[in-house]
């Protein structure tokens, strides 16, 4: 029996308006149409990962309210264990206020509510859940004391962790050097390196992923159409092309990516491989409105990567192999 993937994280409810353009401060726009949909970065990688077809067990907080009461259902409907999603006694049900544009681009506010309550007392009480974990994946939607306690978790019981550094915001480099693999998107990884965003492109990002391997032992550096940039512990560096696909909304694009990030390591691919494989639900995400309701199933994600012209990537190793900590000038780390 395989070891379950664990996502401790967020559960929100999305309230989302789909319309031509996202407005500006103090601009009013008319959307087109409007939906709720289950969200929340923590159970969206839940899900991802539990339609890929691996046993997932959820941790997280709702509030005791319809709201709540829906997106554990809506959770237990997806085959996710989720003795470890518990309601807040004072909180409401976290949300998120998303508009998504013609693009198929989106601004999201959240209002944590109950997700800001899942604390370390509350994840100790799940301890033999994480204990089970074979792969354990969190976020930061959630206190940062709470990311600190999985990562010492992990660390203690040589679990691989997976931090996706979303929301954008700096981190401790204590708690960097316990992360097995760090996820960051072009925005989490300015803010962590402390730079702005004109200065990361393609032709800069190994630098600032030698940075991050400062701390984390494996970068992923998601950077949307250009693909996603690999820095490796045992010296691998590797930029993996992002596939073209027609984008309706990219909303949890990067909470599929981790998703199937997981599922392949699990399932033993090596990091070349894993990340084209996450590259993939993320791509297929994109592709539908939503947040899991957007999330492929295994066998779509296998036919998709079927069809495509480009092999599998090949491995290329850096020529002095394994980590570096040259610090970028200005870095906050
Ligand atoms: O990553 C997308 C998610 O961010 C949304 O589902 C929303 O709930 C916010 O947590």
């Amino acid at each position: 029996m395989n070891r379950p993937i664990v996502v401790a994280g967020s559960i929100n409810l999305d309230l989302v308006s789909i319309g031509k353009r996202i407005p500006g401060p103090g601009e009013t726009v008319k959307g087109d149409t409007f939906h709720t949909f289950h969200g929340g970065k923590g159970a969206n990688q839940a899900v991802a990962a539990a339609r890929l077809g691996y046993p997932v067990s959820m941790i997280g907080k709702v509030g005791a309210d319809d709201f709540g009461k829906r997106l554990q259902q809506g959770l237990k409907s997806e085959g996710i264990n989720i003795r470890g999603v518990s309601a807040a006694a004072s909180a409401a049900s976290g949300v998120a206020m998303i508009a998504v544009d013609a693009k198929g681009q989106n601004s999201i506010t959240v209002v944590p509510g109950a997700n800001d309550e899942l604390l370390p007392r509350d994840l100790e009480k799940c301890l033999p859940q994480l204990r089970s974990a074979g792969i354990i994946l969190t976020q930061l939607e959630i206190p940062m004391e709470s990311v600190e306690y999985l990562s010492t978790v992990a660390q203690r019981h040589a679990i691989p962790f997976v931090l996706d550094p979303a929301p954008a915001r700096s981190l401790s480099r204590n708690l960097l050097r316990r992360v097995t693999y760090l996820t960051p998107n072009e925005t989490e990884t300015c803010a962590l390196c402390g730079i702005s965003p004109s200065e990361l492109s393609p032709a800069t990002v190994a630098r600032y992923a030698q940075f991050l391997q400062g701390g984390a032992a494996n970068v992923i550096v998601k950077m949307g159409r250009f693909g996603a940039y690999v820095a490796g512990v045992d010296g691998l560096r590797q930029l993996i092309p992002a596939f073209k696909v027609k984008a309706v909304d990219s909303t949890a694009a990067g909470d599929a990516f981790n998703a199937g990030l997981a599922v392949a390591l699990m399932r033993g691919m090596d990091l070349p491989r894993a990340v084209r494989f996450a590259s993939a639900v993320g791509a297929l995400s994109a592709t539908r409105p939503g947040a899991q309701a957007s999330m492929p199933r295994s066998g779509e994600v296998d036919r998709f990567l079927g069809n495509q012209t480009t092999g599998a990537p090949r491995l290329r190793q850096s020529a002095n192999g394994r980590r570096a900590a040259a610090m970028p000038a200005g870095s906050r780390l």
